[in-house]
């Protein structure tokens, strides 16, 4: 969580690099200034600019927003294209066939690139081998893969047949998997035999075997293994089928599906305030356009760029600025199978020396836990290697304290490095609130200015504007392309969820709280409103765990709230009444443990509490409603100091109280 109170008196301002400006895309204040009021003054002739120039239309548009069916926006609906064929044929046709689009680094350490024309090959072949299963136009394919080329392959097949994917991160456990394969409906999943993190393998085949085994995943008729470590796993005949298998013989070009600007690209699932995840439904023309513009406004990418985005394709982040954005700019990348502290914790910093990272991307998390190793061995500390080849850091995910930006500023980006602090969601497809490095003077801790296009805003829980330097609700006031297109499966909870009524159903609610700094408008992101955590970068629902802890036959009621951690930003704290008597000792040690990896069997290892307290039962008002509110601030280890007279049973703060 941000320190507020710190970021409120930060007054350190960097402003950009001379040489920066010089060279950047969108270069100085004015040029960005110019931008937002050309947006302001014509809102659809700027998208519809950007639109033509920065992607290639099977059949142009001619119609720029539709919103005659608001909020359930249409953007550059009359439009044919393929994304596929704007990241790969693309540059095949403009001198990049023989540019390496991928630098692949393997868990243990090797690497191996792949030009544009080898991966436009994969992918061709794929999107045929997907074609011959019968998945066409519309189906909807789980992907549930490692880092690796074939992930962004698998995603660049689908886009190319037009089939729509969902990926779900290989953190989730078979039951989540399950979930999501039953609302999107999946024909096929790909995945493969195991995933190689941090020197360990992780099952990823036994997983889906499991998630398959579980019911109403009938419609699932293929499974593609991908033999990433040639592990034994089961093969159901007629249903599993190795991914060396079905590309043998498939031709290498594959003409593309040209689909509506409309056609879902992606399903993705995330968290809301309620326990079932949401399947966020991206649409491919506006989305592309934005992964694409935000590569050469935010990133500033050039051709002779190396780009490295830390994320996993299985986030927004990952979609994005992994497995679209990059190739559409036709950049070269570096996609990443391990993790940070493997072999130790100068992973990073090693890669960027060896792969001569330019541009880099990470989430404030992982910066965290490198301060915190370098401390503790020197040996890893940034200044131990060359990393001269950086000339620009972002940020993403959550909040970066004051204290972590300096850090990256000053010992990965050696004090000449800008800092993107890209504030954006899986709902908004890209960045939303970012500097521009090449403009934005930076100030530590603020994702400073929206982009030009994106006129995000401040208000009441009326929906009124507030001024500057009052906190408040973040909203964006006009539709823009890459936006949500619905809730799959839920258009009316896509409507109350983002144009609640009682902000006058026309703002897009982002669900964080946020404050306009009084000079400079700059904006501060001061966390979620609603009952969404943020643990190391990953949004978590609190009913989503509570709906798991009370699953268990022990429990008869669990309350799930977040608290401020040091390295993960926010950690879960779950409040549990047991249907038995509660627990002390070296019993309650052993119950915690046990629910603990229930979390993680129901969820997935990302979700599981770091602390869990038990109690006799759970604060309460008269009318039965448990008071979040008070167990928050129980969970920092801080004294109640609210008025508790509503209570029905304010004995139970006590017993709560102590950490078990
Ligand atoms: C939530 C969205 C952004 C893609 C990855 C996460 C928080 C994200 C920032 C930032 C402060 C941030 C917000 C947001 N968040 N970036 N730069 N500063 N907070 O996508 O899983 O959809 O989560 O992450 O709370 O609503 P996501």
């Amino acid at each position: 969580m941000a320190d507020f109170e710190a970021l409120k008196q930060e007054s350190r301002v960097f402003q950009p690099p001379a040489e920066f400006v010089r060279n950047a895309n969108i270069s100085g204040m004015e040029t960005y200034q110019a931008m937002c009021a050309e947006a302001e003054r014509d809102y659809e002739g700027f998208w519809a600019k950007l639109a033509r120039e920065t992607l290639e239309w099977h059949k142009p548009f001619t119609k720029t927003l539709n919103e005659s069916d608001a909020p359930f926006y249409r953007w550059f609906e009359d439009g044919q294209l393929n994304v596929s064929y704007n990241c790969l044929d693309r540059n095949l046709q403009n001198g990049n066939a023989d540019k390496v689009a991928i630098i692949f680094e393997a868990d243990d350490g090797g690497s191996t690139n792949v030009t544009y024309r080898q991966l436009h090959q994969k992918v061709c072949q794929f999107a045929n081998a997907l074609k011959s299963m019968g998945i066409k136009r519309g189906d909807r394919v789980v992907i549930y893969m490692p880092m690796t080329v074939e992930g962004v392959v698998a995603m660049q097949a689908c886009a190319r047949i037009g089939a729509t994917h969902s990926v779900v991160f290989g953190g989730f456990s078979a039951k989540s998997l399950q979930e999501r394969i039953i609302d999107a409906g999946a024909v096929a999943v790909v995945t493969a035999d195991e995933q190689s993190r941090g020197g360990k393998h992780l099952p990823l085949k036994a997983i889906v075997d499991e998630a398959l085994e579980m019911g109403g995943c009938e419609g699932v008729k293929n499974v593609v293994v991908y033999q990433r470590t040639h592990a034994q796993v089961k093969m159901v005949p007629g249903r599993d089928r190795t991914m060396s298998d079905v590309v043998a013989g498939q031709p290498d070009t594959c003409e593309p599906e040209w689909v509506d600007a409309e056609h879902p690209l992606f399903i993705l699932y995330t968290s809301g305030s309620t326990g079932k995840p949401k399947g966020v439904q991206h649409a491919s023309g506006g989305y592309l356009l934005w992964a694409a513009l935000t590569m050469k406004w935010t990133f500033d990418i050039k051709p002779t760029d190396v780009f490295w985005c830390t994320a996993d394709i299985g986030w927004v982040t990952g979609h994005s600025y992994v497995a679209y954005g990059p190739l559409a700019v036709g950049g070269t990348q570096i996609v990443f199978e391990g993790i940070p502290t493997y072999p130790n914790a100068g992973r990073f910093w090693d890669m960027i020396q060896k792969h001569k990272a330019t541009i880099f991307y990470t989430a404030p998390t992982a910066i965290r836990s490198l301060i915190k190793a370098a401390d503790a061995d020197p040996a890893t500390h940034p200044s131990k290697y060359d990393l001269s080849s950086l000339r620009l850091l972002g940020s993403v995910g959550e909040p970066i304290n004051p204290e972590a930006w300096m850090w990256y500023y000053r010992n990965v980006g050696g004090e000449r490095c800008p800092i993107v602090d890209t504030f954006w969601q899986t709902e908004t497809g890209g960045h939303m609130i970012t500097p521009l490095p090449g403009a934005t003077p930076l100030v530590p801790g603020s994702c400073t200015l929206p982009l030009p296009g994106i006129m995000a805003a401040i208000v009441d829980e009326t929906g009124h504007d507030l001024p500057n330097g009052q906190g408040g609700i973040l909203v964006v006031k006009r539709p823009w392309p890459s936006m949500i297109r619905t809730i799959w499966n839920d258009p009316e909870r896509f409507k109350k969820s983002y144009f609640p009524p009682e902000l006058g159903g026309t703002l897009y609610l982002a669900g964080d709280g946020s404050v306009r700094n009084k000079d400079t408008g700059y904006f501060t992101i001061t966390g979620r409103i609603d009952d969404v955590l943020n643990v190391s970068g990953h949004r978590l629902g609190t009913m989503e765990i509570e709906s798991a802890l009370v699953a268990n036959p022990l429990v008869a009621e669990a309350a799930v709230v977040g608290r401020p951690d040091d390295t993960t930003g926010e950690a879960i704290c779950a409040f549990v009444v047991l249907k038995r008597s509660r627990p002390t000792g070296e019993e309650a040690k052993q119950i915690a443990r046990d629910l603990r990896d229930w979390v993680g069997k129901e969820i997935g290892p990302i979700a599981k509490p770091k602390e869990i307290r038990f109690g006799d039962n759970l604060p309460k008002t008269r009318s039965g409603k448990i008071m979040r509110r008070l167990l928050r601030v129980l969970a920092k280890g801080e004294d109640i100091t609210q008025d508790v007279s509503t209570l029905e049973n304010p004995a139970i703060l006590d017993q709560l109280k102590q950490a078990q």
